[in-house]
């Protein structure tokens, strides 16, 4: 696996690779990687000739009380797992090389950033795009590929790349979850062991609303059950638990034809734990 660190190795590479006729997916990431990122490595392999893993802990996509400095770091172990894994290279760019000094330009995707993460992490997401942006126009990939555990970033990102006509095809990979249903996360790092225990109580909830609201139940005790579940489960007033079209985000409030998701964030202790679960879509 080669290793970039700047825009001119990277392109050099990806531009030999585009020339010589090779399909090129890009997996983007923050590092400490799990088997949820190496999920996404594996399916960006079996559509691309050559995969590029990128590595950026974004600034931008931070709040100002947020965990930007305490973030998992662990280039050595992470480039070893993305080797490993099969990827022919690692994007590895510093905040010097990702945003130079004078750069000012910020993207916003208006619409489905807006309520969910977007009303509790003002401004989250003008930086995932942002970055996500960069790193279309830096990789120049033919597809990327992000994980379903991040859906509203997922669905942003595919607006994103819509709106601005951009020539990539953005894959969603479904959530990767450990043996008690907790979606892999490199914040699950952050959990002490007796938070651990109680943080499957957050897929538990979702799963049962699930199968409330398949079998025909109310929506908004379905809602309700599950943030009790929640607050039961020793979580803090989740800030939200919510049923939204698949597409869209619009909010559902009565199940129809569409498939919808059911979104919820919470938090434990100290970490705020995200999770998602498909609905009428005929998926577990
Ligand atoms: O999901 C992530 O790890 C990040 O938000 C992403 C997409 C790499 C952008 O920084």
């Amino acid at each position: 696996m080669q290793t970039a660190r700047t825009l001119v190795e990277l392109r050099t590479m990806v531009n030999g690779w585009r020339a010589a006729g090779l399909r090129v997916a890009l997996v983007p990431t923050m590092g400490a990687l799990h088997a949820g990122h190496m999920r996404l490595v594996e399916e960006a392999r079996r559509h691309a000739d050559r995969v590029v893993a990128s590595i950026f802990v974004n600034p931008l996509q931070f709040g100002a009380n947020e965990d930007f400095g305490r973030y998992p770091r662990r280039e050595q172990t992470d480039a070893a797992m993305l080797a490993e894994g099969g990827c022919d290279a690692l994007w590895l760019p510093s905040v010097a090389v990702m945003y130079p000094k004078g750069s000012s330009t910020r993207v916003t995707v208006t619409g489905v950033s807006e309520g969910l993460c977007g009303a509790h992490r003002p401004g989250h997401f003008d930086g995932v795009a942002t970055v996500v942006a960069k790193l279309f126009n830096q990789v120049a990939p033919h597809a990327a590929y992000f994980g379903e555990k991040d859906y509203q970033q997922l669905a942003v990102i595919r607006q994103m790349a819509r709106d601005l006509n951009m020539n990539v095809e953005v894959a969603g990979v479904p959530t990767v979850r450990e043996a008690d249903g907790l979606a892999l996360s490199s914040r699950n790092t952050y959990l002490s062991a007796e938070e651990r225990a109680r943080a499957a109580a957050l897929p538990n909830a979702l799963k049962a609303a699930k199968a409330a609201i398949e079998a025909g139940g109310p929506v908004g005790e379905a809602l309700s059950n599950a943030r009790q579940a929640l607050l039961d489960a020793g979580f803090a007033a989740p800030d939200y638990v919510e049923l939204r079209d698949a597409e869209t985000l619009a909010p559902v409030a009565r199940m129809g034809k569409r498939p919808a998701r059911l979104l919820a964030a919470a938090r434990i202790g100290q970490t705020r734990l995200i999770d998602n679960w498909p609905i009428g879509d005929g998926r577990k």
